[in-house]
């Protein structure tokens, strides 16, 4: 069973996806329960002929027993400025939820999903000290597709001729997307970009979630589509490597704080932190990027 902590449009997309896809029996629970079983039933109604999946609604944490993977989305208000405006709130809510998970569901994998991302991924992980391995944030990959989706723009051409595109560090205005790597039908990117191009793509990525609220209250399919693939990863034991957050332990450089960095997932969660080779100033940006997430686990 997958559980998934609240139902707002990012929980129930979520939740749509994993049963159109038949991946597994679903739970959303949420502190609304009218919310949570609403969804639920709008969501049973996708559920592919001849399919053994279900999906409930619920506001009783204790139904996640059993539960196999739980992702957390919940959110106790909207920022509007900065991912980490309302971090104290974020920070008592994942606590409460991490006690609850410790308590009814202690061998689950945990995808943390709710900002800001990396401090949530990495109180999550004290809290309940689960193996770092089992508590994945899930961000960066996002982070990554919108990096794809800004040069296939910029550059008129289709994502699938983009190859290597890859965004590190805090899913934050620090993130760090790594143009040494990507290649554009086989030729290096970096020899197509001015500075100036490079660090405008680099903003553009940073601020994608506002723009996009210019349009539409919040993100939510690519952040959907980004986490259910992991999960499937997960639930079908098919080896995935994406960015994501982890708590480090001495990769790159790095102890004590969460970050998002290439892994390799597979049945069991990270099977592998994958090390990358980055150019000087990439290194240098990944440095500042865990020095902005420890200042703010520093200032809980
Ligand atoms: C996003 O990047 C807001 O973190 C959310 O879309």
């Amino acid at each position: 069973m997958i559980s998934i902590i609240g139902s707002g449009q990012v929980g129930s997309a979520i939740a749509f996806l994993c049963i159109s896809n038949e991946l597994d029996d679903v739970l959303l629970v949420n502190r609304t329960k009218d919310k949570a079983i609403g969804e639920a039933l709008d969501i049973s109604n996708a559920i592919p002929v001849n399919s053994n999946v279900s999906i409930h609604g619920t506001d009783d944490f204790s139904k996640i027993s059993g539960s196999d993977i739980i992702v957390i989305t919940a959110s106790t208000g909207v920022y509007l400025k900065d991912r980490t405006e309302m971090i104290g709130a974020q920070v008592n809510m994942i606590k409460e939820i991490a006690n609850k998970i410790k308590k009814y569901c202690p061998s689950a994998i945990v995808l943390v999903v709710s900002n800001p991302l990396d401090v949530l991924t990495y109180v999550f992980q004290k809290e309940t000290k689960l193996s770092r391995n089992k508590v994945i944030g899930i961000a960066s990959s996002l982070d990554t597709s919108r990096f794809r989706y800004l040069l296939s723009e910029k550059f008129n051409i289709k994502q699938s001729q983009i190859s290597d595109a890859l965004v590190i560090g805090e899913h934050g205005d620090s993130m760090v997307p790594i143009f040494s790597r990507v290649k554009i039908n086989g030729k290096k990117v970096v020899e197509m970009l001015t500075n100036s191009e490079k660090e405008k793509i680099s903003k553009e990525i940073q601020n994608y979630w506002k723009s996009l609220r210019l349009f539409k209250s919040r993100s939510q399919f690519g952040i959907a589509k980004n986490t259910f693939d992991v999960i499937r990863s997960i639930i079908k034991n098919d080896e995935l490597i994406i960015p994501a957050s982890i708590v480090l332990n001495g990769e790159y450089g790095e102890n004590d704080i969460s970050i998002g960095i290439p892994l390799k997932i597979n049945k069991d969660g990270v099977k592998e932190i994958i090390g990358i080779k980055l150019d000087e100033s990439e290194n240098e940006l990944l440095k500042k990027s865990s020095q902005t997430i420890r200042n703010y686990i520093e200032s809980l």
